[in-house]
């Protein structure tokens, strides 16, 4: 890029890459830096569009954020795959949530009855329900639930084919590592540099590990499950997203650490789960067992818009368990601040300032 740039994004992983494409088809032109585009939380992620069975206790608002992203959802993939020519694994075939014994079915239903009085898409299943849907589920298991609408990307191809639409678009990626936002030249500068958001602004942005496996099942087939499956197996909770490609990701731990180390004890746990709820799991290969940094913050929900005392300088991090989800939504409405001038009223409640 010769001329300066109209916005400059700090972070290429899913939210830096989709709101360059976003402000690049509005006609601003943009310059993205990053030294590893996608090597951030993104390489780890699942991939869960689970507005639903991801709707916590005490997290209304955030609930309200994730269920409007997911209903961008469908027309952000078909935008996306028809600007990037490319398909990046968006399935639609819906989440079940299993309780393998009677106390796990407790703690499911006391969440998913939590969710139904929010009058989310959720509802029960018996076991004999689930195993039709899933004939893979053990036979063991005491109960669970159906949210037909949490889908599931594969994030990893996500950030590939944002790349090529945000490049197709006009955006310009540039490899430096940027240090401190003076380095940036550009009248927008928009920070999505994930757990790299509080050195570079002082944002209370701080890393989560989360330790995944990938499993591949035998001779080249699919998995043989289609939905994404979360359950609880003796007290370990675990998530299971199949693709079609033959990959199981199998997810996560949440611990308030800051390394990247894999741990015997958090693999072990993870395929105990895994293979209680789905056995045939045993059969498929381990490989890769990886760990990542989401970027938390003191409410568990992201951190948009302007920052207070920074004119030019916009927040869009601290996505924490929810930055694939939130891609379109986040994408949309900073693009849109940045085009009008005028904040959504959806922004309001996750704006920096909150923490002042
Ligand atoms: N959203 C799943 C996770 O963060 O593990």
């Amino acid at each position: 890029m010769l001329t300066r740039p109209d916005v400059a994004v700090v972070g290429a992983g899913p939210v830096g890459l989709a709101i360059a494409w976003r402000c690049a088809t509005r006609g601003l032109r943009v310059a993205v830096h990053d030294p590893a585009p996608g090597s951030g939380a993104s390489r780890v992620a699942a991939g869960m569009l689970a507005p639903v069975a991801e709707a916590y206790f005490g997290e209304r608002e955030l609930t309200g954020l994730l269920t409007a992203s997911a209903a961008r959802w469908p027309g952000f993939a078909a935008e996306l795959t028809e600007a990037a020519a490319t398909e990046f694994g968006y399935r639609t075939d819906g989440t079940l949530v299993v309780g393998l014994t009677g106390d796990d079915l407790a703690e499911a239903r006391r969440l998913w009855s939590y969710q139904q009085g929010l009058g989310l898409p959720i509802s029960a299943l018996r076991p004999s329900q689930l195993r039709e849907r899933e004939p893979a589920l053990t036979p063991r298991l005491r109960g669970g639930a159906v949210a037909p609408g949490d889908h599931q990307v594969d994030p990893r191809r996500l950030v590939d084919a944002l790349r090529v639409a945000a490049e197709r678009a006009g955006a310009t990626l540039l490899p430096g590592a940027v240090t401190g936002l003076a380095e940036v030249d550009a009248p927008v500068v928009v920070v999505a540099a994930g757990c790299g958001a509080a050195a570079l602004t002082g944002l209370p942005v701080r890393p989560v590990k989360g330790q995944v496996l990938r499993l591949r099942a035998p001779d080249h087939r699919p998995p043989g499950f289609r939905h994404v499956i979360r359950g609880y197996a003796d007290g370990e909770p675990v998530y299971l997203v199949p693709r079609a490609d033959g990959e199981v990701v199998l997810g996560a731990t949440v611990e308030e650490r800051a390394d990247t180390e894999v741990t015997a004890g958090a693999v072990l746990r993870l395929l105990r789960a895994a293979v209680d709820l789905v056995p045939e799991l045993a059969e498929y290969a381990l490989v890769e067992a990886t760990a990542g940094l989401r970027p938390g913050t003191p409410d568990n929900a992201p951190i948009l818009g302007p920052l207070p005392g920074r004119p030019g300088v916009l927040a869009a991090t601290g996505h924490h368990r929810h930055g694939i989800v939130l891609t379109p939504v986040t994408a949309d409405l900073i693009t849109d601040l940045i085009v009008t001038g005028r904040p959504d009223p959806l922004l309001t409640p996750f704006t920096a300032d909150r923490f002042h």
